[in-house]
């Protein structure tokens, strides 16, 4: 059983699906490792380091493909629309692929993977189990995004974070708020935290409240009505325009009187919920920084233009797409991790086992035998949802 890693070829990415350290528990598993020349290269992995753990280097991508039973990817065959002709090209019946398909950002391109007769993985649909964290390549992606949203924003500030007293007198902390507590925004938090920053969070879920206060920061109270906010899977549910409004004028005190402003509030499968308007925007002093980690679901932010930093009214506001690949080498190291876990329970004794009993299988498995078999996605598609799941 060959498991192929190709380049990604998703634009910008630096990220790699495996890396070297994962190679001998694949192999244990049953699964020969072939590595498309080079895949590594970009987050720090030779292919030297990879041939050292008993992985095999196939030089041309066609190859990889051809060989290759399960693919491992980091970006879907289809994420971007000026290499997936060649992508698609080389996917065969029967291949089975695992990666972030983006199924709910992206159904059309499940549909396409299963005109190719892929049998498709994607880890965004993973269920939120404790048996399942190993794999949450959401949570572990979330993790470097919330981290590097600070970086940045530290970085832009013409401000210090720590509070500093020192001979050329004492400087205050910068005041960061966190709207959208999730895993980004609690990993936001503590780094913030960690840098000396006075922080403030809110979330609609009133689970969170206790999160924040653990890492020392302040649950900002709005009186608004929260309770049915979580919906499955802990994830939060889309809320109504009136909701929004008035979380707005809430908020907008909060955000006139901080430095940093870090939103990261998602509906999954839906586009971000409008928090912080222009209006709020003209309230806070100039050279403070807003890091709208939903821009690519359209955005916290009225003013994020997604991908780009701009400044207005003095503000910097930035937009960031894809930040797990700029921190590439821990990045790939975890999603790596994410992806073997995965395989261990998917392919026993070298084998493929598509047991559907199994949750985990269950619920990821986006595309196979010709159809896109999540219902979720399904519905997306305007597919009529069949009760029984595909055996
Ligand atoms: P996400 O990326 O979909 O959303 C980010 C955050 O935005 C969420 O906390 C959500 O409640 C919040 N949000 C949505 N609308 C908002 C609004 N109007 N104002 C303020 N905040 C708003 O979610 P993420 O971070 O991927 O996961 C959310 C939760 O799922 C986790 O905190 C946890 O409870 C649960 N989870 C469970 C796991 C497990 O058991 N294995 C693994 C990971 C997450």
């Amino acid at each position: 059983m060959i498991l192929g890693v190709p380049v990604e070829s998703y634009p910008g990415e630096r990220r790699v699906a495996l890396v070297p350290a994962v190679v001998a528990a694949l192999t244990k598993a049953g699964l020969d490792v072939h590595v498309e020349a080079g895949a590594g290269e970009r987050a720090g992995f030779p292919d030297a380091a990879y041939l050292e753990q008993g992985a095999r280097i196939a030089q041309t991508r066609h190859y990889l493909f051809s060989k290759a039973n399960i693919v491992a990817l980091v970006h879907g065959p289809f994420a971007a629309p000026e290499a997936g002709h060649s992508q698609a090209e080389t996917l065969r019946t029967g291949q089975v692929i695992v990666g972030l398909l983006n199924p709910l950002g992206d159904p059309q391109s499940a549909r396409k993977l299963a005109e190719k007769g892929v049998t498709a993985f994607a880890l965004e649909l993973l269920p939120r189990i404790s048996r399942a964290q190993p794999m949450d390549a959401l949570t572990a992606m979330a993790t470097v995004s919330g981290y590097k949203a600070v970086i940045l924003a530290a970085a832009a500030l013409p401000r210090l974070f720590p509070m500093m007293i020192t001979a050329a007198g004492t400087i205050t902390p910068a005041r960061v708020f966190v709207v959208g507590a999730g895993v980004a925004g609690l990993q936001a938090i503590a780094t913030a935290r960690r840098l000396g920053a006075v922080v403030q969070a809110f979330d609609v879920r009133p689970v969170v409240k206790e999160q924040v206060e653990s890492l020392g920061a302040k649950f900002v109270e709005t009186g608004l009505e929260t309770q049915g906010a979580e919906g499955a899977g802990g994830y939060a549910r889309a809320m109504d325009e009136e909701f929004y409004k008035r979380q707005r004028e809430v908020m907008a005190r909060v955000v006139a009187e901080s430095d940093v402003v870090i939103t990261t509030a998602a509906v999954p499968g839906g586009k971000a919920p409008l928090l912080v308007t222009e209006e709020m925007v003209r309230g806070m002093r100039p050279g403070s920084v807003i890091v709208d980690l939903a821009a690519e679901s359209g955005g916290n932010c009225e003013l994020t233009h997604q991908g780009e930093t701009v400044e207005t009214h003095g503000i910097t506001i930035m937009g960031p797409v894809n930040l797990p690949s700029t921190v590439h080498y821990h990045a790939s190291q975890m999603y790596a991790r994410n992806v073997t876990a995965f395989l261990q329970t998917l392919v026993q004794q070298g084998e493929v086992r598509l047991n559907l009993e199994d949750a985990i299988l269950r619920e990821s498995l986006l595309t196979h035998g010709g159809e896109v078999v999540n219902p979720r996605v399904r519905g997306l598609l305007g597919l009529s949802v069949a009760n029984e799941a595909p055996r």
